[in-house]
């Protein structure tokens, strides 16, 4: 629709229609729905004159025919006809679910993850899906805060990369509408939620400004240059203000600074939730300031649906309103809803759900996210070997991670021992639970039958416990699967203590007893603390929430039909004492390495290192890469450096190049050592590659309290990262 007949529709409602508009309700509100809800479905109070069908969107109903009998009802039970927007918590898949993001960020391969996101935004089309409330954009280094998993992880560059290249294959080239088979995205939590004092869910959040415009504010900042059409808000207060009404930070920073005209929605009751923070003393204030902070919905809450009649009585308030319609009208029009409100919903359900393609992008995205921490040589397996697989994700399916569940069905998941039996005889394969995956059900509300179902009975731990040993001493290698269970990481999964449960230590120490190479394969969605089992294990896999192809590709990686290559998108700290611990720290006056005070008096613990337990930025491979640098120079525009990376082993093997940047000193002191630029290379046995790696100057300013931009003049040295070796050169800026 052009915006002349825009505006004229825009004209035409009612102050009742414009405020329905601006209305956001889980789905199941409105239809028969049974999906996991992450707030209280509790009566919202929703004035008995609301048409229903009237309201602006809806969420999480991810059924086809359900929103094809949705939409039909809206337009034939509204006067005006707009029709409703359809969005759902799709976070890293729809019916293929990927590996996890803190797990993707790693593999450093973005043009693998954009082609992930594609599929994701085909498959959510083709379900009648218009926005997907993805990518999470948080900055995280504390691994106490559950939400990790959702993250790109803890590193600048990375998540500004991530963020490009989700959105990018989210929406496409959306520059006149959404094109077919691709959504808008709706990147969260705007902003700062991933730095929750003590790690506790929707605690409070406190940054400086320089910290927010160098850090926090990038990724986010990065999705806005890649269009992003929509923005979710934060729960948090942020410097004192509740992000949800936080007129600086909506309206001065994310509308004025970072340019962006699209969608703002609040995140679940978060505008209601703007009273228990003691911003607003009712729930009429509470509309009033998240209105005039240019929040356009109200997700899960009638504060705007009760509030707004009487306030926009006032012409300010009524022009505030009218903005917001009129950007959610905008929104509707540029995913071509006004001409086919069916989008994605006129074709007949084809079979592009879980296709071939998807499910093989989906084992290449596990093998490349996959972390090898640790290898003294138990790994790869080899053929003649007699395997014992002890631990529940040996045959498990519940392997997708906690937002899986929204689209995702752990049904589609294909378990470690359907991977191994694709690699391995099956007479060299035994197979023990050795510990129970969940102690109980009790407490797990409408998922508990579900996971009874899938996940089987609570057996007799001691038995486990025997069988297992039983079964270790009768082969010739062990690999433990062990970690969390995909309910202890995602929203409100706040963890104090970061270390394993004793039933899995207890195992781990049994196994090694036995003498036998032990191999260790890691569920998590967040980083734990390993370091009293760390030395038991022979080998360390990394697989955090691998997705539905995670049988296929693990069982590849420790078969060694492929290499893996990932690199930690997340510090592992030696204790929670360290936490916030991360690669791109400061010096500090007095750094431990380096400082002339004496032992007592530099930064650092008298009871604990200074140093993580696995660094970012740490990962192992099968074969041995080495790289140098050739060139280096600085442009106007770039600093542009050539070099050679050669793969030194046997095996054709991936490799995720890393550069680093130390650089001259600024008026804001800069992280010793922070990540610039990044290459996913695969070589062949011996082979040998000049690449260029270039670096826009844009990557090294940075920014004062005020918000200035600075670029520092002086002596800058790249380190070039490959497979563990390291090359130097120094460019004067
Ligand atoms: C949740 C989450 C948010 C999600 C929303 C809708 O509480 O914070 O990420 O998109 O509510 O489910």
């Amino acid at each position: 629709m052009d915006t002349k007949e825009l505006r004229k529709l825009f004209e035409r409602l009612t102050i009742r229609e414009k405020i329905a508009q601006t209305i956001q309700l889980n789905g199941s509100l409105v239809v028969e729905n049974d999906v996991m809800n992450t707030g209280p479905m509790q009566e919202l109070g929703l004035p008995s004159d609301l048409n229903l069908y009237e309201i602006g969107s809806i969420y999480n109903v991810n059924d086809f025919e359900k929103l094809k009998r949705l939409q039909e009802q809206v337009l034939n039970k509204t006067p005006q006809q707009i029709p409703m927007l359809f969005m759902s918590d799709v976070i890293y898949g729809f019916r293929t679910i990927f590996p996890i993001p803190l797990a993707q960020a790693g593999s450093y391969d973005f043009d693998l993850i954009r082609k992930a996101a594609e599929i994701t935004a085909k498959e959510s089309y083709l379900n009648g899906l218009h926005i997907i409330f993805s990518p999470v954009l948080d900055l995280v280094r504390d691994p106490r805060w559950g939400r990790v998993m959702e993250s790109p992880g803890e590193d600048v560059y990375t998540a500004k990369q991530f963020a490009k290249s989700v959105v990018t294959g989210y929406q496409g080239d959306c520059s006149k509408g959404v094109p077919e088979n691709h959504v808008a995205a709706c990147i969260k939590h705007f902003a700062g939620y991933g730095a929750p004092e003590a790690g506790r869910e929707y605690n409070t959040v406190d940054l400086s400004n320089q910290r927010l415009f160098n850090e926090y504010l990038q990724p986010y900042q990065a999705a806005l240059e890649a269009q992003t059409m929509l923005v979710m808000t934060a729960f948090n207060v942020l410097n004192g203000v509740p992000a949800t009404g936080n007129k600086w930070l909506n309206r001065a920073i994310l509308r004025e600074r970072f340019g962006f005209d699209g969608v703002l929605v609040s995140d679940y009751a978060a505008v209601k939730e703007l009273v228990p923070h003691g911003f607003a003393a009712d729930e009429k204030e509470a509309a009033q300031k998240a209105l005039e902070a240019g929040v356009d919905f109200d997700m899960m809450t009638s504060v705007y649906a009760k509030q707004l009649p009487e306030l926009v009585n006032d012409p300010k308030i009524a022009a505030l309103l009218d903005e917001a319609v009129w950007r959610i009208l905008e929104l509707k029009n540029h995913l071509g809803l006004f001409e086919n409100p069916y989008r994605g919903l006129d074709l007949p359900q084809t079979g592009e759900i879980l296709t071939e393609e998807a499910k093989a992008t989906a084992v290449k995205l596990v093998e490349k996210s996959s972390v090898l921490l640790k290898n003294n040589g138990a790994l790869p397996l080899q053929s003649e070997q007699k395997v014992a697989v002890i631990g529940p994700y040996g045959e498990s399916r519940l392997t997708l991670g906690f937002w899986a569940s929204v689209s995702g069905k752990p049904q589609d998941a294909i378990s470690l021992k359907e991977g191994l039996l694709n690699n391995v005889a099956a007479e060299k394969l035994t197979f023990a639970r050795g510990y129970n995956l969940f102690d109980s059900y009790d407490g797990f509300g409408p998922l508990k039958q579900g996971i009874e179902r899938l996940n089987g009975p609570i057996e007799p731990a001691e038995q486990l416990f025997e069988e297992a040993l039983t079964a270790a001493a009768a082969a010739d290698v062990v690999v433990l699967t062990f970690g969390e269970q995909f309910l202890e990481s995602g929203e409100g999964a706040s963890k104090a203590k970061l270390g394993l449960p004793e039933k899995q230590v207890r195992l781990i120490r049994a196994l090694k007893e036995t003498g036998k190479p032990l191999v260790g394969v890691l569920y998590t969605g967040r980083p734990l603390v390993l370091t009293e089992v760390e030395p038991l294990f022979d080998s360390l896999l990394l697989v955090w929430y691998p997705g539905i192809m995670g049988g296929i590709g693990v069982a590849n990686l420790l078969t060694g039909k492929s290499s893996p290559s990932a690199r930690l998108s997340m510090t592992f700290p030696r204790s929670e004492g360290q936490i916030p611990i991360y690669g791109a720290q400061l010096s500090t006056g007095r750094p431990l390495a380096s400082s002339s005070h004496s032992d007592r008096f530099v930064s650092k613990y008298i009871d604990e290192s200074n140093e993580p337990l696995f660094k970012f930025g740490t990962g192992l491979t099968y074969a041995e890469f080495e790289g140098r640098w050739l060139t280096g120079v600085v442009t106007e525009q770039a600093v542009e450096l050539d070099y050679r990376v050669k793969n030194q082993g046997a095996l054709t093997a991936d490799t995720a190049v890393h550069v680093y940047v130390k650089q001259a000193p600024a008026a804001i002191v800069r992280p010793v050592k922070r990540l610039v630029a990044s290459a996913a290379v695969t070589l062949e046995a011996q082979e040998e590659k000049q690449l260029k790696s270039q670096i826009p100057l844009a990557e090294l300013i940075f920014y004062d309290n005020e918000g200035n931009q600075h670029l520092a003049t002086g002596d800058y040295q790249f380190i070039l990262d490959i497979g563990g070796t390291e090359d130097f050169i120094t460019l004067s800026l």
